[in-house]
């Protein structure tokens, strides 16, 4: 296989309009896609992938605020892609010794692979979820124990929050890497009045200048297939094993390796996410040029934000404009760079020729007068970021590297209180309905983790360094936290709406939300081999049952 880059068109998704609600149909089946690999005789190699509608990634659901939406997600994972049709394996190695879906069901080839879908970023009622044992399988043969829904029946998007960039994914306890390496991702674009107003008037660029760029990073097999390592890095574990993390050298956005878009001299709404396993990417382009950040994960920022730079952490969104109307960029391409060490922030710095470039803008196409140039300026927003009441409770979570019976690394959420604690455990973190709440989430671990809470959108206080003496190194129980110099405020732009926020090792960070619908949750960390490993937590708003 030979791999050229910045060749093959960036492919843009096929949109769902559904601004005007309704109900809609999303089909997971297994179909075979152009990632834009070649073989050595430069001849196209499909790829099996899993996606929705028969397309990786899925296509872009775009909803209006206060219209709700109704989707079924039919799993169709099966030979002939019906539902009731014989199940497929799946196309990548299960670690069957993890807490995941089918632990405790015996032969589960034979009811085929469990998924679920969740709407990250949106505040959803907990049955449409998509939780982590929410899962179900063709024709629902088995289903998890958080499976609250009937069978085919539609979950339920309020869209009750404003314009923002979220996504869709696979969610499957214990598989949730495998499931979106598999391809089940995709965009859900919110919008609102206002945005359009924004758009009407020329402050933001409107479509066809309004493009998501879904970044994740792949390795292939000589043949094109999907290769997802699974040796145990330890003696004594079993084959496939889970992995601390997960990072590739070929880089695909919206599905493709190493596009390239031809741009036309004007501005550009980008609206980045990151959908990789574990990488971060610090993102610069080859030329002097910066990304003007309007947007977090659920929502505009008050004010543009100039960056040279864009750090993105696996499950952040970024909403960026480029200016590509600069005369000296005419003719030229650009190309995006990524020098995002991995492990982040620690970890080896990518290589300059494979996961060091995601792709590139040829600034090629002449002006189309028909759509009126915009400036991005001023003031985006209608309201105000946030509007808080005064905290209900504080409460001290923990990240926590541990270890599993195989001495695999395992990384943990907690509290300061008990120590780490595994997904099965009874919850700690019970809000009371329509409770506004500090969470002081302290980092022990050497890595960078990206925090991500169901249902919510919140603000970032703070952050601080901190020491910890463990009782007990191996349960991660703590006798002593101290606090270490002044807080400090979140990076511009990471001070809008968030829903995922990357918590650097040694430092606490402080977050406020409102726990504003009743039941169970999730949350946990957006590296996904961590996720898939206990580095997630129930949590439950309101009254719990018994
Ligand atoms: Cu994007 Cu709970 O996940
Ligand atoms: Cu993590």
């Amino acid at each position: 296989r030979s791999q050229v880059k910045f060749q093959n068109q960036l492919p843009i998704p096929a949109t769902i309009n559904a601004t005007g609600g309704g109900r809609f149909e999303m089909q997971v089946t297994q179909f075979e896609q152009d990632l834009g690999l070649r073989d050595v005789s430069g001849q196209p190699l499909l790829t099996t992938v899993w996606g929705y509608n028969g397309q990786y990634p899925g296509p872009t659901l775009v909803a209006k605020k206060d219209v709700p939406v109704e989707v079924f997600w039919h799993n169709k994972l099966t030979i002939d892609g019906t539902a009731e049709g014989s199940p497929l394996p799946h196309l990548l190695p299960i670690d069957e010794s993890i807490h995941w879906a089918m632990e405790h069901v015996e032969n589960w080839e034979q009811y085929g692979v469990p998924i679920v879908t969740h709407l990250h970023g949106g505040h959803t009622e907990s049955a449409s979820d998509g939780l982590p044992e929410a899962w179900f399988t063709p024709d629902f043969r088995k289903v998890g124990e958080d499976f609250v829904k009937g069978d085919n029946e539609p979950y339920h998007y309020a869209n009750d929050q404003e314009a923002a960039t979220l996504w869709y994914h696979d969610h499957t306890l214990g598989i949730t890497r495998l499931n979106v390496y598999a391809g089940m991702a995709g965009f859900y674009i919110l919008t609102d009045d206002h945005e359009q107003q924004l758009k009407a008037t020329n402050n933001l660029p409107a479509d066809p200048y309004d493009i998501g760029l879904a970044i994740q990073d792949r390795m292939f097999t000589a043949d094109g297939q999907l290769y997802y390592p699974a040796l145990p890095e330890v003696p004594g574990a079993a084959y496939p094993s889970v992995l601390p993390e997960f990072f590739g050298n070929i880089i695909l956005v919206n599905g493709k390796a190493w596009p390239v878009l031809d741009v036309e001299p004007r501005q550009y709404r980008f609206r980045m996410l990151n959908g990789s396993d574990s990488r971060f990417y610090n993102l610069f382009m080859s030329v002097p040029l910066n990304f003007v950040q309007i947007g977090s994960d659920n929502g505009l920022l008050p004010a543009p934000v100039v960056q040279n730079q864009l750090l993105i952490a696996p499950g952040e969104r970024k909403d960026v404009v480029i200016d590509f109307s600069n005369p000296a960029l005419w003719g030229k391409t650009i190309i995006i760079r990524n020098n995002g060490k991995s492990p982040y922030p620690k970890g080896a710095a990518p290589d300059p020729n494979a996961e060091g470039q995601i792709m590139a803008f040829s600034v090629s196409k002449p002006l189309n007068t028909t759509y009126p140039l915009t400036s991005v300026s001023g003031n985006l927003r209608a309201s105000a970021l946030f509007d808080h009441d005064t905290p209900a409770k504080t409460r001290q979570l923990l990240l926590f590297e541990g270890m599993d019976e195989y001495g695999r690394l395992k990384a943990m959420l907690g509290t300061i209180e008990n120590g780490a604690l595994e997904y099965v455990d009874p919850i700690t973190e019970n809000p009371d309905l329509n409770a506004t709440e500090v969470w002081e989430i302290y980092n022990t671990t050497p890595d960078a983790h990206p925090i991500h809470l169901h249902l919510v959108t919140f603000q970032v206080l703070n952050s601080q360094k901190f020491s910890v003496d463990f009782d007990d190194p191996d349960d991660g129980t703590i006798s002593k936290v101290r606090l270490i110099g002044q807080p400090k405020a979140p990076e511009p732009g990471q001070d809008g709406r968030k829903d995922t926020y990357p918590i650097a090792p040694g430092e606490v960070t402080r977050l406020v939300a409102k726990f504003d619908r009743p039941g169970l949750y999730a949350w946990h960390c957006h590296i996904l081999s961590h996720e898939d490993h206990e580095m997630m937590r129930p949590y439950y708003v309101g009254n719990m049952p018994d």
